[in-house]
């Protein structure tokens, strides 16, 4: 009897062992939850880190295609985590990884998954709780695992299409990295009020929706690149998207030297052109971004030093415009600042054709505007050049006419996206040292040396410094431009010895030398005009001078 009483106090412990820690896991899990009242973050999922992928811009951008239907396959974090780094998360350099030329930055990114919808935080990558429940079926394509709901905050950025122009720069990472993780989205601009069912509050405007999830039919494409024309066929480069975003430069001014064609090729292509890929399940080759309504209303000219061109996307060409240099006319139809357009080499101005793209999707075509934006930026970066982006069109008569197509009032620009190689201003040398110190000492005694060199460039300095005894500093530094830099020596013999300095910036450009001369008696009196006399005239006096003097 003792021993079934023994064994049933026993198993009642395993018992209330096991389930405590169940019940109290659901317990922690129902404080988590959100009060349906409340729209605020109630509590913060770290992402994992972002995965690394290897694959080149160009092909991740090739492979950019819009798949609807969805195997049902969870999304892992590490793959959301590296979607949504790609799309909106902060750079190595604290950048975004989409750019905005006024830093507004408003959009919003709900991640609408089974269990709740989350807002991504870029900062520190994370995912806020913002709602649980499931609202997957908000929007289209419902078997995808995750959806996200892109908002267009207007508190934030009052121009939609600044704040539309964002949100097609995320679309487009979101697209590459999926794509290139054999997942599948696609951007749709119908049904986006539905996410007004998550209670967003009415400074929010609902924009876009990017299912999520794997394809129903894996990815199926053939390399067929269309053939070189009158410009280069397309090649790979070697940074990843990864890589380009994490690079991409935003400069002022540029060095006004021609790109080479491939550059200008590249350049062009991925701002609307067509894949190097052929997609064997739609039997198509798809564009570098997507369009609404499957149509692409975009024209896209650029300006050179030697002209204007059009852009035919079909054939992979340009058609000249206008010949001559138009970058100057550009810059004065645009609110510029302080971007001297008229010296980037490269200058890319898609423009809206209001006959095919209509007014009442305004926000698409601003979404694909900043599409075509993201993709010039990403490729600028790949091939080592450096951009900027304006949306402040002051004269868009003016710019059609300084582009040749004054007459073609149906074309709308909606950006000017200049490119190049960065202005270096060259590099001067540093000017000769200033050497200053004692001119007349006793030898073997320390004495301290100050040297001082301006660089014009505001470089650091280096000294190299000849002290006459045969003793060298070889290349003292570095040492900021213009500060005295005293360096010790002493003189171990006596006699007059002549310093000798010069400066060599941090590019090696040397300054011309500098002098001082010293002299180094052991006593005053060996410097006396009278006593050096006198030791001319008598010089058998000098063993016993030499003596007492101890020379
Ligand atoms: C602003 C915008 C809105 C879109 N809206 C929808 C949509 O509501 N539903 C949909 O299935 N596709 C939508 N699309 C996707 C286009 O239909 C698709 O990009 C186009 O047919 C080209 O196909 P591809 O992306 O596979 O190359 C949209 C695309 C854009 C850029």
């Amino acid at each position: 009897m003792k021993k079934i009483i023994f064994n049933f106090f026993i198993c009642t412990i395993l018992i209330f062992a096991a389930v405590l820690p169940v019940t109290g896991q659901i317990h922690k899990i129902n404080t988590k939850e959100v009060n349906e009242n409340f729209n605020f973050i109630m509590d913060k999922y770290p992402l994992p880190p972002p995965i690394s992928i290897d694959m080149v811009l160009e092909e991740s951008i090739c492979r950019r295609m819009s798949v609807r239907s969805y195997t049902g396959e969870a999304v892992t974090d590490e793959e959301l985590s590296t979607i949504l780094w790609a799309a909106y998360g902060l750079t190595e350099n604290g950048n975004r990884s989409i750019f905005n030329p006024d830093g507004t930055y408003s959009t919003i990114i709900y991640v609408i998954r089974s269990e709740a919808t989350y807002k991504y935080v870029p900062e520190d990558h994370s995912l806020s709780l913002y709602k649980s429940g499931n609202y997957l079926n908000i929007g289209q394509y419902d078997n995808a695992p995750v959806k996200f709901g892109l908002v267009w905050d207007m508190n934030t950025e009052s121009d939609e299409l600044i704040g539309m122009a964002d949100i097609g720069m995320i679309g487009q990472s979101i697209y590459f990295d999926a794509n290139a993780l054999d997942l599948g989205t696609v951007t749709t601009g119908m049904y986006v009020d539905e996410l007004f069912q998550l209670g967003i509050p009415s400074n929010e405007k609902p924009e876009i929706i990017m299912p999520l999830g794997h394809p129903s039919s894996p990815y199926d494409f053939t390399y067929d690149p269309l053939p070189a024309s009158n410009l280069p066929a397309v090649i790979d480069n070697t940074f990843s998207l990864e890589d380009a975003i994490n690079n991409r430069q935003i400069i002022d001014i540029w060095d006004d030297i021609p790109l080479s064609l491939l550059e200008q090729s590249q350049l062009i292509w991925s701002s609307y052109g067509y894949s190097y890929l052929y997609d064997n399940i739609n039997n198509k080759r798809h564009r570098t971004l997507p369009s609404a309504i499957g149509y692409y209303p975009f024209k896209i000219f650029a300006a050179n030093h030697s002209g204007v061109y059009q852009y035919l996307p079909s054939t992979h060409s340009i058609t000249e415009i206008l010949q001559g240099d138009q970058r100057e006319e550009i810059k004065n139809c645009v609110e510029y600042n302080n971007i001297m357009i008229d010296t980037a080499s490269f200058i890319i101005v898609p423009f809206l054709d209001t006959n095919i793209g209509s007014s009442q999707y305004q926000r698409f075509w601003y979404y694909e505007n900043g599409a075509i934006i993201n993709n010039v930026l990403l490729e600028a970066t790949a091939l080592n050049l450096q951009t900027n982006v304006i949306y402040d069109i002051s004269n868009e008569a003016g710019l059609r006419s300084a582009l040749g197509i004054s007459s073609q009032t149906n074309l709308v620009p909606l950006s000017v996206v200049p490119v190049g190689n960065p202005f270096i201003s060259p590099n001067t040398p540093p000017e000769n040292p200033d050497i200053d110190g004692t001119t007349s000492g006793n030898a073997g005694t320390s004495y301290t040396y100050t040297f001082n060199s301006v660089d014009p460039d505001d470089d650091d300095v280096y000294y190299y410094i000849e002290w006459g005894d045969g003793i060298t500093e070889d290349w003292d530094g570095p040492h900021v431009s213009g500060v005295d830099v005293d360096i010790a020596h002493t003189y171990e013999n006596q006699g007059t010895f002549t310093i000798e300095a010069k400066a060599k910036d941090s590019n090696s450009a040397e300054s011309g030398w500098s002098t001082l001369q010293v002299t180094m008696p052991r006593n005053k009196a060996l410097t006396n005009p009278l006593f050096l006399r006198a030791l001319e005239r008598f010089p058998n006096t000098f063993p016993v001078l030499r003596y007492i003097f101890r020379l």
